[in-house]
């Protein structure tokens, strides 16, 4: 029998001058990095930070870059995220606490919860990108987000390179929001996330079209299956036409302000959230005939308006100047101004 040789992952990153980061973003904006690197280490992670430090530069840990536009070329270190690892912590009758390592691919994730029978995550099925960009903006989907599941995460600021954990209050999640979206912005790294998984738990089917189809007692299985196929039916592929998902977060009005819109906008589409109500952005760029438009090839895709694309490749300036077309014809029609979701650099 041979010993098998496991090779020491490396301290030192290694750093790549002026990289192109055109498929390190799924809108496939054309931008480069003055620097770039992976790490696949905490200590590789730490020596990349110090990299920055010493040459007076900006960092940005990325993932899949499914969430970003480059708005212009990025004159700091963007760093790659690779920290592996799925680990059972506790498991008992009643629950399962795993740690992930922030490197993980999120949908992938979701398979080997919803393999293992874990109800938790099993909406959230198809989400692109890695499981350390998840709790950035509480990634959400048909009814369930990130919050409901999230125990704690191992934070490491980037100034003093301290670890600390934190509780999933200290996150101050919201929709489409979190405190590394605010205070902490771009302040800090996420290294892993502990979610809680139930084995035996009622499936969450809030969401209208997954309670149409689906029994009460639905396995975590029939949920995903359902989900992937909602997503696939709606949604377009980034490797097909790169976009950044939802372009713009659905607006939460008051009662009186839903009233006030009802009674010029009859058909307008809103559902209940949290004592207030959420408006469907898509709807109101659909009402304003934006679907299938397109400036310097930037689009409104043709079954989502929600959705930009961006076949062309243009650059990051074209794609916000088209989207500030769109926010302010639904500012100038229903008094309603649309905020960006994704995260816009430079
Ligand atoms: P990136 O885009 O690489 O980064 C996003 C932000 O997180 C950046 O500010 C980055 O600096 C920061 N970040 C990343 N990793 C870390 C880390 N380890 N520590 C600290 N900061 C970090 N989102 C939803 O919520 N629901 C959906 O249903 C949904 N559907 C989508 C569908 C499509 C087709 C696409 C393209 C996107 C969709 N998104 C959705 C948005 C996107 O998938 C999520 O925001 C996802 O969490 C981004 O992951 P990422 O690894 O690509 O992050
Ligand atoms: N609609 C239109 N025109 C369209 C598309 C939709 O009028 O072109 C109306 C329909 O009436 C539909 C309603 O808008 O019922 C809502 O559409 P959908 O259920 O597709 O969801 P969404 O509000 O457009 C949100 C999230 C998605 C998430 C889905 C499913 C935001 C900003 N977006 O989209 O998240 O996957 O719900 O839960 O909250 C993302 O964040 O990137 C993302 C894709």
């Amino acid at each position: 029998m041979t010993n098998k040789i496991i090779e020491p992952i490396a301290t030192e990153p290694v750093f790549v001058e002026n990289y192109d980061l055109q498929s390190a973003n799924t809108l496939a904006i054309p931008a480069t990095a003055a620097y770039f690197c992976e790490v696949e280490s905490r200590q590789q992670l730490v020596n990349a930070l110090a990299f920055a430090e010493q040459k007076k530069i900006e960092s940005l840990i990325v993932g899949e870059g499914s969430n970003l536009v480059f708005a212009n070329d990025y004159q700091g270190l963007v760093i790659q995220n690779k920290l592996l690892g799925i680990h059972v912590l506790e498991q008992s009758v009643d629950e399962i606490l795993i740690r992930v390592g922030a490197g993980e691919n999120w949908h992938a994730l979701v398979e080997y919860c919803v393999d293992h029978g874990w109800y938790g995550i099993e909406n959230l099925a198809l989400i692109p990108g890695l499981a350390g960009a998840a709790p950035i903006q509480n990634i959400g989907a048909y009814g369930a987000e990130l919050k409901d599941v999230l125990v704690q995460l191992t934070y490491i600021d980037k100034a003093s390179l301290e670890t600390t954990q934190m509780s999933n209050a200290n996150c101050e999640f919201a929709y489409r929001q979190s405190v590394f979206k605010q205070r902490l912005k771009n302040k800090g790294v996420i290294a892993d996330l502990t979610l809680r998984l139930f084995p035996n738990a009622k499936p969450s089917l809030s969401y209208p079209a997954l309670r149409d189809q689906l029994p009460n007692d639905a396995s975590p299985k029939q949920v995903f299956d359902a989900v992937c196929k909602l997503r696939q039916a709606k949604l377009p592929a980034p490797s097909q036409i790169p976009n950044a998902g939802s372009f713009f977060k659905n607006p939460i009005v008051s009662s009186t302000q839903l009233g006030k819109l009802k009674e010029q906008f009859p058909g307008l589409v809103s559902f209940a959230f949290e004592g207030d109500h959420k408006i469907a952005a898509a709807w109101l760029i659909d009402h304003r005939g934006w679907k299938s438009k397109s400036i310097k090839g930037v689009g409104v895709h043709q079954d989502q308006a929600l959705v930009l694309v961006n076949p062309r490749r243009a650059k990051g300036s074209d794609v916000l100047g088209f989207a500030r077309q769109i926010q302010d014809d639904v500012q100038n029609s229903f008094g309603i101004w649309l905020e960006i979701e994704p995260i816009v650099i430079g």
